[in-house]
């Protein structure tokens, strides 16, 4: 199969994490005999320079004709000190995935038992972590008009709005993930206060009726929140709204670990994008330390879900693992001996080339 493949480097670690990517994708498609071609576009801080727009039009076709699109990370400090900036790197993300209609965000929670104790809670709870958080990317309080400042500026205000068939569309898929994997669901949302949540609630019953083999429980945000880290064994699929699942899947990341292990897949109406949930650590860029796990699984949920390819998505999966059993980390999980970003990806591409 060929496939073409747009590269979004983005900022900071973003462009080292990339090359470790494009490494792997290419054994991979080597292995596996697919043809595949790269092309780049600029996105975040990186655009803003080069072109005042943080998501420039170039960019979107580029995306519009890709199979897949690889995201490294987007933001730069020196806009995070200045909340008046008018053009912000964040915004060329939202613009992409607003443009390109990623609703639904997939960010997967594992642990690795041999980095158990790389987490901050105890081991005991981490045995059977494996969930699957399902986001509302293009909507809620995001997206919401009206927004923004009174004339003197002294208020400030966001509007959260779903409609019935934004609420649907992403329930109805997270229930299809659901029967593939533990056939339990659970909503969640803050429907105690929330207009928005109540309509969430309802459309979400009225889904669960189609999908009788699975499990469905709904839990107010705020207990969610709790119950990720009191008893994150219970969960199989989580959906909820776009702010909350920001939220959560950020609180969520430590049970693995490290911020750098966990990827995402952000699908939708056109082409699907796939990055790592971690930013642009902007302290670290340039230096070869970042951890490029997060992005080399992301290669493995483009393959999966991008290219409905399982067995390569399932080799990467098996590299990855092997590299962390043998020890070959970045400083954020290493035990002992550290490796840099391109040695990591190196050997990770040595596995796949010689399994
Ligand atoms: C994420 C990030 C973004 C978000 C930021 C950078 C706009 O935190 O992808 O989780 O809030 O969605
Ligand atoms: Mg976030």
């Amino acid at each position: 199969m060929e496939m073409n493949i747009a590269l979004l480097p983005g900022d900071g670690i973003g462009p080292e994490v990339m090359e470790e990517a494009v490494r792997v994708t290419r054994v991979v498609a080597r292995r596996y005999g697919h043809k595949v071609e790269f092309a780049g576009g600029l996105v975040g801080a990186a655009a803003i320079d080069k072109t005042g727009n943080p998501y420039p039009d170039e960019t979107h076709r580029l995306c519009m004709n890709a199979d897949a699109v690889l995201f490294g990370a987007i933001g730069h400090p020196r806009y995070d000190s200045n909340p008046r900036a008018e053009v912000r790197p964040e915004q060329g993300l939202l613009a992409m995935r607003k443009k390109l209609g990623l609703f639904a965000n997939l960010r997967p929670v594992f642990t690795f038992a041999s980095l158990m104790d790389q987490s901050p809670l105890k081991n005991h709870l981490l045995k059977q972590v494996d969930f699957l958080v399902v986001r509302e990317l293009i909507g809620g309080i995001y997206f919401g008009q009206p927004s923004g400042r009174s004339e003197d500026g002294g208020t400030a205000f966001d509007t959260c709005l779903y409609t019935r068939e934004e609420i649907e569309r992403i329930v109805d898929l997270a229930f299809g993930f659901a029967m593939e994997r533990k056939h339990r669901l659970t909503l969640v949302d803050k429907a105690n206060v929330l207009a928005t949540s109540r309509l969430w609630r309802e459309v979400t019953m009225e889904v669960s009726k189609r999908y009788p083999g699975v499990d469905t429980d709904y839990l107010f945000v705020d207990n969610a929140a709790m119950q990720i880290i009191l008893n994150p064994s219970r969960f199989d699929v989580l959906v909820t709204e776009n702010m909350f699942g920001d939220i959560l899947t950020d609180e969520a990341s430590v049970i693995a670990g490290s911020l750098g292990l966990l990827p995402s897949a952000s699908i939708g109406l056109h082409t699907s994008v796939f990055e790592p949930i971690h930013g642009s650590y902007p302290q670290a860029a340039g230096k070869n330390i970042a951890n490029p796990l997060a992005m080399i699984l992301s290669v493995a949920m483009m393959f999966e879900y991008g290219f409905q390819m399982k067995d390569e998505a399932g080799l990467i999966r098996a590299a990855v693992e092997a590299s962390v059993n043998e020890r070959v980390g970045t400083p954020d999980i290493a035990r002992g001996k550290t490796c840099s970003t391109r040695d990591v990806g190196e050997w990770i591409a040595g596995y796949i080339d010689n399994a």
